[in-house]
Parts: C-alpha cells; structure tokens; sequence
C-alpha cells in the first residue's frame, strides 16, 4: 500500500504540523517548499529551494520526490500566503501575487502529482479558506485566490472520480500561528483553530475512513 506524501509549504507553520501530523500517522512525508529549510526540524525528506510557481520547476521537485519515496498516496497543498488590502488603497498586483502564490502553486503541484496519485488511488487535500465563501473588508484580493483553491478542488474531484483519485479542502479561518498572534495582540487567542486541529483533519481527509469524501470544502474554524 502507498504511503508516502508530499506536503507543499512544508517550511511554513502548517506545513509543518501536517508533516509532523503525518509521520506520527505512518507516512513517508517529502516537504517541499521554497525556503531553503524550515525553520525547525521536520521529520522525512524536505526539498528546499523549490518555486512551485513555476511548472517546470514543480515537476522536477515532485519527480525526484517519487524517484526518492515512490508512487504518491496523496498530495497536501499548503503553500501560500496572506496580505490585507482594501480594493481601493491597495496594490492591484497584490491580486496577481495571491493567485500565484495561493492558486497556481496548487494547480501546478496537481498537475504534476496526478499521474502518481491514479496509480493504485490517491488523495489531494487543499487548503482554502473560511474568508472565501464570506469576505470581509481588505480580504478581497486573498478571498478572491481561496475561492479558486475551492473551484479547483470541487472541479478536480470530478475530473477525478474514474480514477480513484479523492480531492477536498479544508478551509480554516485565523489559525492559531506567532505571525498571527503578532499581528493581532489583544485578541483572544483561544478562539483561533491550532495548526494541529487543522492538520488532523486534513490527516482524516486522507484517510480510509473518508473514502467516501470528494469534492468536499470543509470550514475548519474553532470558535470563530
Ligand atoms: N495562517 C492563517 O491564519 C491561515 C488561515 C487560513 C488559511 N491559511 C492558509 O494555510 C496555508 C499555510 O499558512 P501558514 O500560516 O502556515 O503560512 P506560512 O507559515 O507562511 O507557510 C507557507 C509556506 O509556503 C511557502 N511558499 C509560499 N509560496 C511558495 C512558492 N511559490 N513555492 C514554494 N513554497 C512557497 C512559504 O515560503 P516563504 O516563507 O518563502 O513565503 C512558507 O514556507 C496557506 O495556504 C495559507 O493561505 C492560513
């Protein structure tokens, strides 16, 4: 049975909890990620340095993933990245920015994974975010790139369905991260969802027990 996964953005706060998450459940994890290595140890193989913006780029990290760890089970898209901007003050390449950072990364990481994943069947978990199904002030440009993650996630999965291959997301509101906390002194921080609350959905999501789940766009958001 296939057990090895890639995690994107593994580096980043998530990234890490899902791999750590995912080692303590049984599987071979490869981070990859464009920094250069992440900012506390994480355990498997990590591939640094990796634009996955860019297709070329992404195709050659996951192929020496595979080469390395063999046929995928599943692939968790977590790279990413936040700004708050109003539509009228802020920059419009911000807009260009999020959908690079927070769409064709994942578009590019599936395309990419999909031939591995349909060998024997696979899973792909997204992230998304709760702000893309209700945006609020300064979210546009952010919202605007999750609600593509949940386009892609609902179209893939039924791209998908013949071959084997299950596609969801999960869409977290604040998770509970120190750039967070920084950004947001004063706030009641016990509201926020922990990056391991969210990592164990995402590790139930790729589980057998959720064979039965594809298409799914599910809010995980503590007490926001
Ligand atoms: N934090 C939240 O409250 C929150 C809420 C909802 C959804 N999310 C989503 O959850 C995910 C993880 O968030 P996080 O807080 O863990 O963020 P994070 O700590 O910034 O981690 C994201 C990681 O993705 C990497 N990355 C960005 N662009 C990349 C690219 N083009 N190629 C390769 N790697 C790239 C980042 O590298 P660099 O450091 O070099 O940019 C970073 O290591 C993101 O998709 C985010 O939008 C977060």
């Amino acid at each position: 049975m296939k057990n090895h996964v890639i995690v994107t953005g593994a580096a980043g706060v998530l990234g890490q909890a899902v791999t750590d998450v995912l080692t303590q459940a049984g599987y071979a994890v490869t981070g990859i990620d464009r920094a250069e290595g992440p900012a506390i140890a994480t355990e498997g193989t990590y591939l640094g340095g990796v634009d996955l913006a860019d297709p070329g780029a992404t195709v050659a990290a996951v192929d020496q993933a595979i080469r390395t760890n063999g046929a995928l089970a599943a692939l968790v898209n977590v790279a990413g990245t936040f700004r708050w901007e109003t539509v009228a003050d802020g920059d419009v390449a911000t807009w260009a920015m999020l959908f690079d950072i927070n769409l064709r990364t994942a578009v590019n990481a599936v395309r990419a994974a999909l031939p591995s994943l349909r060998q024997g069947g696979g899973a792909v978990v997204n992230i998304g975010a709760a702000s893309a199904i209700k945006a609020g002030a300064g979210m546009g440009a952010y919202a605007a790139s999750k609600a593509g993650i949940a386009k892609l996630t609902e179209a893939l999965s039924e791209e998908e369905k013949d071959n084997g291959v299950r596609v969801n997301a999960v869409l977290p509101s604040i998770i509970d991260t120190p750039a967070n906390r920084a950004d947001m002194d004063g706030a009641d921080f016990s509201r926020w969802v922990s990056p391991a609350q969210v990592a164990s959905i995402i590790a139930f999501l790729l589980s057998e027990d959720a064979i039965a789940v594809t298409g799914a766009c599910i809010p995980v958001t503590g007490r926001c």
